[in-house]
C-alpha cells in the first residue's frame, strides 16, 4: 500500500514456527529481551509478532479479549515498545482462526480499533474457517479490503500482512486492499526440501514487489535445527535475494552462534533491505544449480550461485549471465573478502550458496 510503511521488507520475529499456540505473556517478554541482548534488534529485526493463539472470547460488548495466558495486551505491547521494538498481532477473517481461536468475522472494525488501542504495529490476517477458507476470489479480496480499510480508519500506522497463501493471485491485488506483504505459499517447515521448493519456486512474481509491497514466502526457520548450516545459509540468501520479509521463527532466547552469524550478517541484510526494493530472480539454471541476480541501489549487483544438489558442484559465472561485458569488482558476501573479478569459477558445497557483491 502506498502509505510510506514497509518501504523495505519488514524484519522481526513471530511466535508460530517454534511455539505454534504454546505461547504466553512471559515468553513474549523474554523473547523481546533476547532480541535486544542477542543484537538481533540492532541488526534490524524490530517486530515482535504474536501469531495465532492469543485470543480468548468476546465480552458482552463484542470486544475481543486475550485468553488467560495474556492478562494485559496493552501492558505487553508497552513492554515491547519500551525495548525499542514493535508489536504485532494476528487474526483471521472467518469466525475461527486456523488454530481454532476466535476470528474477526462480524467484528472487523471493532477488532481493528482494539488492536490500535493496544498499540499494535503489525497485523497478520490469515485465512481459515469453512466458507472463507474455500471462498472465491471476490469474497477473499473483500475480506482483506475490509480489514485494510478498518486498520487505516484507526489512524495508527499498522503494517498489514495478508496470509491467503497465494491462492488467488494475491500479488495482483494485495496492494489495492491495503496490504504491505502477502504470503505466496503454504507453510514453510524446517527442512531443506520444503524451504527450497518455496524459496526457488514459489516466492511470488518479482514484478509484484517493491517498496511498501512485498511477496512473502513465509517466515524463517533458521535456528530451529532441522537443516544443515549450508541449507540455512541458502535459506537466508534466498530470502535476501528475494527482498522477502525476514521474520525469524526460532527461540531467540537460545540463539546458537551459528544462527546468529547467519541472521545478523550486515552485508546480507543490506541486500534484503536494499532501498531499490527489487525482488531478485534466477538468470541461469544449469542442472541443479541456479544463478540469481538482484540489482541494487547505486548500480551494484548481488549475485547468488546456488547448489540445490546433495553433492558439490563447480560452476563458472560469466558477466554475460547478467548482461555485462565484464566484472570490475567482486566481493564474497558471506566470507567477507575481495575476489579477483576475472576468476569466477566456484565450487559450491551441497545445498550451499556463494553470494557475491559485484560491480560491472
Ligand atoms: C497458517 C499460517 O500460514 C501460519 O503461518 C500460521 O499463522 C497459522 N496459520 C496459525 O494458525
Amino acid at each position: 500500500a502506498p502509505d510510506g510503511l514497509a518501504l523495505t521488507p519488514p524484519m522481526g520475529w513471530s511466535s508460530w514456527n517454534k511455539f505454534a499456540d504454546k505461547i504466553d505473556d512471559a515468553t513474549i517478554r523474554a523473547i523481546a529481551d533476547a532480541m535486544v541482548s542477542t543484537g538481533l534488534r540492532d541488526a534490524g529485526y524490530t517486530y515482535v509478532n504474536i501469531d495465532d493463539g492469543w485470543q480468548g472470547v468476546r465480552g458482552a460488548d463484542g470486544q475481543i479479549r486475550p485468553n488467560a495466558k495474556f492478562p494485559d495486551m496493552k501492558a505487553l505491547a508497552d513492554y515491547v515498545h519500551a525495548r525499542g521494538l514493535k508489536f504485532g498481532l494476528y487474526s483471521s477473517p472467518g469466525p475461527r482462526t486456523c488454530a481454532g481461536y476466535e476470528g474477526s468475522y462480524g467484528h472487523v472494525r471493532q477488532d481493528a480499533q482494539t488492536f490500535a488501542d493496544w498499540g499494535v504495529d503489525y497485523l497478520k490476517y490469515d485465512l481459515c474457517s469453512g466458507e472463507y477458507f474455500y471462498a472465491d476470489a471476490d469474497t477473499v479480496q473483500r475480506s482483506y479490503y475490509e480489514m485494510g480499510a478498518a486498520l487505516r480508519a484507526t489512524g495508527r500506522p499498522i503494517v498489514y500482512s495478508l496470509c491467503e497463501y497465494g491462492r488467488f493471485r494475491v500479488g495482483s491485488w494485495g496492494r489495492a486492499v491495503g496490504g504491505h506483504l502477502w504470503r505466496t505459499t503454504g507453510d514453510i517447515t524446517d527442512d531443506y526440501a520444503t524451504m527450497a521448493r518455496i524459496g526457488f519456486e514459489k516466492n511470488g512474481n518479482p514484478s509484484d514487489a517493491g517498496p511498501g509491497e512485498w511477496n512473502d514466502p513465509d517466515m524463517l526457520e533458521i535456528g530451529n535445527g532441522g537443516m544443515s548450516e549450508a541449507a540455512y545459509r541458502s535459506h537466508m540468501t534466498l530470502w535476501a535475494m528475494s527482498a522477502a520479509p525476514l521474520m525469524m521463527g526460532h527461540d531467540v532466547r537460545t540463539t546458537s552462534a551459528a544462527a546468529k552469524r547467519l541472521l545478523e550478517d550486515r552485508a546480507v541484510i543490506a541486500i534484503d533491505q536494499d532501498a531499490r526494493g527489487v525482488q531478485g530472480k534466477p538468470v541461469r539454471k544449469q542442472g541443479t544449480s541456479e544463478i540469481w541476480l538482484k540489482p541494487l541501489a547505486g548500480g551494484a549487483y548481488a549475485i547468488a550461485v546456488f547448489n540445490r544438489a546433495d553433492a558439490p558442484v563447480t560452476l563458472t559465472l560469466r558477466p554475460a549471465d547478467i548482461g555485462l561485458d565484464s566484472f570490475t569488482a567482486m566481493r564474497d558476501v558471506w566470507k567477507g573478502g575481495a575476489l579477483d573479478p576475472q576468476v569466477s569459477t566456484f565450487t559450491v558445497p551441497a545445498n550451499d550458496v556463494v553470494l557475491l557483491h559485484v560491480r560491472g
